[in-house]
């Protein structure tokens, strides 16, 4: 799936001046059709985006006081200096719990038409209410998270900069999140300089990894597009968290999410390993099934999958050198998925290519969060 942009240059004469016209011929520099450099995010209608209210999302992305008990902001799991995610298997959760999932970054989520590891939220605004609600993320209440942003004097000004209100609220505060995370992109990797034009931004190692992603190896079925991912659903047999065994935190957590996303008495018993998209279709055909991640940025990310199995990404090429693995629902597993027979030469050619999509580190200081004052006291 390699398309030949064929071009040479060839001198003609006109009016007695040599010019350099650029025709068809034999010197071939290949581009995958299959895949393609990353534009600008789409901005939705009714959040339109600018610098104030994108600086306003910046701090409130870093604010603790958006959550429960004031200490656990969405910097907390997607941190800056990591890779904007949680470098454990299984994400940090609320105090007292554990995550039951791995935090994914959030660099590039500007672009996913489905959120979360099962797509389950649709926008970048409904995913921050969801996260800073969330039992075991947030756990904050919208209307104590509002009173809290009403009594910090800087973010009076600001709201009402942006959003045109005389307090803030906190809907508001779910769309300024949005708009920073907008912002949070990456569209200069040298995967992307490669396809706009530069031969020399992919080594030769990385070049034959190309070749192979999109032949041999066949990634590009599901990793394809800008974003590198379909945005589709798959089992890929990924092996259930080995946290489920030993953990009694993880085992709370994880049995308060069975309950709380309602599956059956039998199956809160019996399950032992994340049932996935089963969750938002609850079709049996979905267990086991998750989003496809775009591959962009993962050279700061691991570990790997929605509940962090694989450790690094020479670990994720050998377990699809493999053809995928085993889990509780990989009666499910994606026919697509078979032993790839790849030499060592040939996974390293890969994984070197799988890091083209990420540039350099993207890391951000915290800034200073605005300090409360009380209101005052009105009088009458
Ligand atoms: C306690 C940890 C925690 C906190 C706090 C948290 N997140 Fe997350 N975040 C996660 C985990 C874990 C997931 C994946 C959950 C899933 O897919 O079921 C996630 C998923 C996401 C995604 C989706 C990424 C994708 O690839 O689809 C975005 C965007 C996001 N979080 C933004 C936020 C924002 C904004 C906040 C603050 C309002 C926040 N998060 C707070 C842990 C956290
Ligand atoms: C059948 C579709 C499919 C094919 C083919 C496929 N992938 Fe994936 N990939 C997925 C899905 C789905 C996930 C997430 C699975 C999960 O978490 O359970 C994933 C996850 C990954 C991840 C982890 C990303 C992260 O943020 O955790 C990497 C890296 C990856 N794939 C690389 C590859 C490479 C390299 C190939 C080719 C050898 C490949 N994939 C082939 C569907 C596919």
């Amino acid at each position: 799936m390699i398309n030949s942009i064929v071009k040479t240059v060839r001198t003609v004469t006109l009016a007695g001046v040599s010019i350099a016209v650029m025709t068809a011929a034999a010197t071939a520099t290949e581009r995958p059709t299959d895949l393609a450099p990353l534009g600008d995010p789409p901005i939705p209608a009714d959040n339109p985006m600018s610098a104030e209210k994108t600086e306003l999302g910046k701090l409130l992305f870093f604010d603790p006081r958006l959550s429960g008990n004031g200490a656990m902001p969405c910097s907390a799991c997607h941190l800056p200096e990591t890779g904007w995610d949680f470098p454990d298997k299984i994400s940090l959760g609320y105090p007292g719990t554990t995550h039951w999932r791995n935090s994914p970054t959030i660099m590039n989520t500007a672009y996913y038409g489905n959120l979360f590891w099962t797509g389950v939220s649709k926008s970048l605004e409904a995913e921050a209410r969801t996260a800073a609600r969330g039992g075991v993320a947030g756990n904050g209440e919208d209307d104590m998270m509002e009173t809290r942003l009403a009594f910090v004097p800087e973010y009076r000004e600001r709201f009402k900069d942006v959003f045109g209100t005389e307090y803030p609220r906190i809907r508001d505060a779910y769309m300024a999140i949005a708009a920073f995370e907008r912002t949070i992109i990456q569209k200069d990797t040298p995967f992307d300089n490669y396809m706009r034009g530069d031969d020399d931004a992919l080594s030769a190692e990385q070049k034959r990894g190309m070749e192979l992603f999109t032949g041999k190896a066949e990634c590009s079925t599901c990793h394809s597009g800008a974003l590198v991912s379909n945005q589709k659903y798959y089992n890929l047999g990924v092996p259930a968290y080995d946290g489920w065994e030993t953990d009694e935190i993880a085992q709370i957590s994880f049995r308060f999410e069975l309950y709380a996303k309602g599956s059956t008495e039998e199956n809160y018993r019996k399950w032992k390993d994340d049932p996935g998209l089963y969750f938002v279709t609850k079709e049996k055909a979905d267990l086991g099934k998750f989003r496809v991640p775009s591959l962009r940025y993962t050279k700061y990310t691991a570990p790997y999958m929605h509940n962090g199995m694989l450790e690094t990404l020479e670990d994720v090429v050998e377990f699809y050198n493999q053809g995928g693995g085993t889990n509780e629902f990989s009666k499910n597993k994606s026919k697509l998925l078979k032993p790839l027979n790849l030499n060592e030469k040939e996974k390293a050619d890969l994984v070197a290519f799988v890091e083209s999509f990420s540039g350099e580190r993207f890391v951000m200081e915290v800034p200073d969060i605005p300090e409360y004052e009380p209101l005052p006291v009105e009088t009458n």
